[in-house]
């Protein structure tokens, strides 16, 4: 069983330690720092006891909410953790009263895409060679935070 907190900044080395897992062009440590610190971000890390296992990171711009990066430690993906994440990334947007979710990402990548189409998300467009090392497209995807969704801060 794990546990979804609010990262704050004890957890910053554990955050980067995730992300640097998860991403061949990870985000820099002030990067990282500035979400954790932002008032219209959020970054949420998951502990298995101590370990952590998996992250995401939201972003408010105006009356919606983006989801700028989820990962899960690659020796403990499939086992729901990323499910979990979303569950409560949305509940944060839904708690900061964002209309939608806006997310970018690799067209290749398929365990992502269908981790965010399960969670409601569809494909609204592309963006070309939107991404470097490797160049790729992005696809862009929406989904719609509804009342039906539960809601936390
Ligand atoms: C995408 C990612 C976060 C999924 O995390 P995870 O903890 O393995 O996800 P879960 O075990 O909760 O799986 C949830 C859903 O994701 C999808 N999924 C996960 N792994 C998948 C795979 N290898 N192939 C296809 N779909 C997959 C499925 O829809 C799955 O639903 P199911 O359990 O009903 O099959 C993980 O693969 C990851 O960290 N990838 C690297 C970072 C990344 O690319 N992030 C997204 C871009 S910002």
């Amino acid at each position: 069983m794990t546990k979804i907190i609010k990262a704050r900044l004890e957890h910053l080395d554990d955050v980067l330690k995730l992300e640097r897992l998860c991403f061949s062009n990870p985000w820099t440590e002030g990067q990282l720092l500035s979400e954790i610190e932002s008032e219209y971000g959020c970054v949420f890390i998951d502990y298995n006891g101590e370990t952590p296992v998996g992250y995401c990171i939201y972003h408010m711009a105006g009356d919606q909410a983006e989801l700028y990066r989820i990962g899960t430690d690659p020796d403990k993906r499939g086992q729901g953790i990323g499910n979990e994440l979303m569950k409560t990334g949305i509940s944060w947007a839904n708690g900061q009263n964002a209309e939608s979710i806006f997310l970018e990402v690799r067209a290749s990548n398929v365990p992502a895409i269908s981790l965010y189409e399960k969670h409601g998300f569809e494909n609204i467009g592309m963006r070309k060679k939107y991404y470097t090392a490797p160049v790729e497209d992005a696809v862009i995807m929406v989904r719609k935070v509804t009342e039906d969704d539960n809601s936390c801060s």
